[in-house]
């Protein structure tokens, strides 16, 4: 199938290289000018593990190429993908002024020579699929009205569907190839044999595994779960909300668990043996961040509030969540009494590892909070540290070169992504580097025993 997909994030970058991968003939649209350089040089703007192998197969084999000119590659389309940005914007509103541009340009380019199926995996409210579907024929209006257009009017025609992503950063491709479900809203017959067909391969499985993107041993098929297409925009923000809740709730229990003795890891590890609850997504530490959990569930939040209906539990979330980011801050005051002057090592910026996403990275708080208290911070991530100089140059702190070099006087360690290197790091070298032997370990995915063994002053979060 002839594919354009407007957008070249996580989002647009991945769905391109895997529908190509899977024999589509695939053109990327990406306005951001220096994103699109990057590309068409064969480099990915951004860190995924393995999408830039995937993206030079399927460039080399013809089946990806990317563009900045919407018009071409949607005329040539059947099936036009939407995975523009939808970040928070005022309030907690999504900002669609992205989806407006994309759904506007696609009409601009609509002719009759085809129907096409326009696909929206930006997470979206609930209603975006109708607003899309008024915005394309406005614009396809608009430009039949033009007198170089009026004299001869053939229908165009289209239709919206919406097929929310469920990728998570760090592991996009593996979740892309192969998901857990495939979530379409559809409201004719026409979108819904077309997606079946180009998804067949997922659905089936029967694609040839790409090298280092290996199938899970136990899947065989795929599950398409075709519903309305409100009901497919509330899935993926019920989702991401019940994803949110649930670290909540476990960060929760952890603050119980430290006043009272208990290990959150040993409550966590019994009640997530409980097939109803599920052990993924309650471990305790310093709350969940990234580009989607908070302005999703604020999304939620704000289309409940548009009903009138207060939610109860989605702010209580929310709230949780920035009180634990700060619950480090205060184990470093409860150990070092005075912050100010203090040089503190930051382990890990992005939001979690694998990326070198910074959207929403409880990092930031951190060490915003730390600068602020007067101390002095050196930071080390294996990919984040372009990232942290483009987007916060007002952020006053050392970049180290590895471990070791961040260690090097620190009065304290605080562990915020649980990237391998820190679990994996030699900690009797880092114990000779430190000044004062305190960690802080924001994950708690370090080895206790051994650090205390090691004379370290470890603290974990509910531990
Ligand atoms: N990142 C994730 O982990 C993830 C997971 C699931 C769903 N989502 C959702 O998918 C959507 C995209 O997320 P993302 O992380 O890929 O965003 P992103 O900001 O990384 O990428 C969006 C891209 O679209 C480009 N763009 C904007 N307007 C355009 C237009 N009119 N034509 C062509 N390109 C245009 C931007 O320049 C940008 O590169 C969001 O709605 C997000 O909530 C994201």
């Amino acid at each position: 199938m002839n594919i354009a997909v407007l957008g070249a994030g996580y989002v647009g970058l991945v769905t391109s290289s895997t529908l190509a991968y899977l024999g589509h003939k695939v053109v990327n649209i990406e306005t951001d000018e220096v994103k699109l350089e990057y590309l068409m040089k064969g480099t990915v703007p951004f860190y995924e593990p393995n999408l830039e192998n995937l993206v030079r197969i399927v460039v080399n084999n013809g089946n990806l190429s990317f563009t900045g000119k919407a018009s071409d590659a949607i005329k040539a389309a059947q099936v036009i993908f939407i995975t523009v940005g939808t970040p928070s914007g005022i309030d907690g509103q999504p900002d669609l002024s992205q989806l407006l541009n994309a759904a506007r340009s696609i009409g601009q380019a609509l002719d009759s020579t085809q129907h096409r199926i326009i696909i929206n995996k930006s997470t979206v409210p609930v209603g975006s699929g109708n607003w899309v579907e008024m915005l394309i024929s406005q614009s396809i209006q608009q430009i039949q009205l033009t007198p170089a257009r009026s004299q001869k009017i053939n229908p165009i025609s289209f239709s919206v569907v919406s097929n929310p992503e469920f990728l998570r950063e760090g592991t996009a491709l593996i979740d892309s190839f192969y998901p857990d479900r495939i979530v379409v809203g559809v409201s004719d017959d026409t979108s819904s044999s077309v997606i079946r067909k180009l998804y067949e391969p997922i659905l089936s499985q029967s694609f040839d595994q790409p090298l280092n993107i290996l199938r899970p041993k136990h899947l065989k098929a795929v599950p398409l779960i075709e519903v309305d297409i409100a009901s497919a925009e509330l899935i993926k923000y019920a989702s991401n909300s019940f994803l949110a809740m649930k670290i909540s709730f476990a960060n929760e229990i952890a603050n119980i668990s430290e006043k009272v003795g208990a290990n959150i890891n040993h409550v966590m590890d019994a009640i997530g043996l409980d097939s109803r609850i599920g052990r993924s997504f309650l471990n305790a530490g310093i709350g969940w961040g990234g580009s989607c959990f908070k302005k999703d569930v604020s999304a939620l939040i704000n289309i409940a509030s548009e009903y009138d209906l207060a939610l109860n539990l989605l702010p209580a979330t929310v709230k949780v969540n920035e009180a634990q980011r700060l619950i480090v801050i205060r184990k470093l005051q409860e150990e070092l009494k005075i912050i100010k002057g203090r040089k503190i090592g930051i382990m890990g910026l992005a939001f979690k590892p694998n990326t070198d996403d910074l959207r929403d990275a409880p990092s930031i708080s951190i060490i915003t909070q730390l600068l602020k208290m007067g101390s002095s911070v050196k930071v080390f991530d294996p990919v984040a540290h372009d990232a942290l100089k483009q987007q916060r140059p007002d952020l006053d702190v050392i970049f180290a070169n590895n471990i070791e070099d961040l260690s090097r006087d620190t009065d304290a360690l605080i562990l915020v992504t649980e990237w391998s290197e820190f679990i994996l790091a030699k900690y009797e070298n880092i114990k000779k580097l430190v000044r004062n032997p305190l960690i802080i370990d924001g994950r708690n995915c370090l080895n206790k025993e051994h650090l205390i063994e090691l004379g370290f002053n470890y603290k974990g979060i509910g531990l």
